[in-house]
């Protein structure tokens, strides 16, 4: 059976011009996927269904319907989405995208994995609502679901990470927990930069 035709939708009256749009004007802004990322979901026995939240320019939605995932990818950039989506039409991916604010989305029991990269930073300034938009997907999850969650390992944010997990009470096997490290290329100025990353995949029991 051919694979679903990539297609955008654009939620009208609920999304600002993000930010991101003047950004994604440069093409592939944050670079390539992680390998091992690619390499724990090329791995992986079951292929399903799969969000990505703030999925930006599809850094890993793309490579990820490649490998099969039936992918549905969120951002409030529309600049992105339809960077995204024009790439997967070219290869028919499937692959849908939706400009939304991923606050609002509360479909999380629909998809088998859930994946959120460079989404968490647990700055003072949004500490409360990312822990809470976390606590809320732990719990929407289906049980037999998946977490993936790719953070920057500075400061104190893999521990908060993790206490919020726990503080869910809920009960979750670590499927991966390891250190890997994210290098950042400007396009511009040639400089590149290297930051620690930790990938933490769950699986709710
Ligand atoms: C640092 S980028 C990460 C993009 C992608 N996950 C990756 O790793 O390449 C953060 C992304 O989150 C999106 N974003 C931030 N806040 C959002 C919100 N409230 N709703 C939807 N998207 C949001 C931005 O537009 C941007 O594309």
């Amino acid at each position: 059976m051919a694979a679903p035709a990539a297609r955008v939708a654009y939620r009208k009256g609920n999304v600002q011009m993000a930010d991101y749009d003047s950004y994604y004007q440069t093409e592939d802004l944050f670079g390539k996927p992680y390998a091992e990322l690619l390499d724990f979901f090329s791995n992986f026995a079951q292929r399903g269904s799969l969000l990505d939240l703030g999925c930006g320019q599809g850094r890993d939605s793309i490579p990820l319907a490649r490998l099969g995932y039936t992918v549905s990818g969120i951002d409030n950039s529309k600049v992105g989405i339809a960077q995204m989506i024009e790439k997967a039409g070219i290869e028919k991916l499937p692959l849908t995208g939706l400009v939304t604010d991923l606050y609002a989305f509360d479909r999380y029991q629909d998809f088998d994995i859930v994946l959120l990269d460079s989404m968490l930073h647990f700055e003072k300034r949004d500490m409360k609502r990312e822990m809470e938009l976390l606590d809320r997907i732990a719990n929407e999850i289906k049980a037999g679901g998946i977490l993936c969650i790719c953070i920057q390992d500075t400061g104190k944010k893999v521990k908060i990470l993790k206490e919020t997990i726990n503080n869910t009470g809920l009960a979750f096997e670590i499927l991966n927990d390891s250190s890997l490290t994210y290098v950042y290329e400007d396009k511009e100025s040639g400089h590149s930069s290297k930051t620690r990353y930790c990938m933490y995949i769950l699986k709710k029991q």
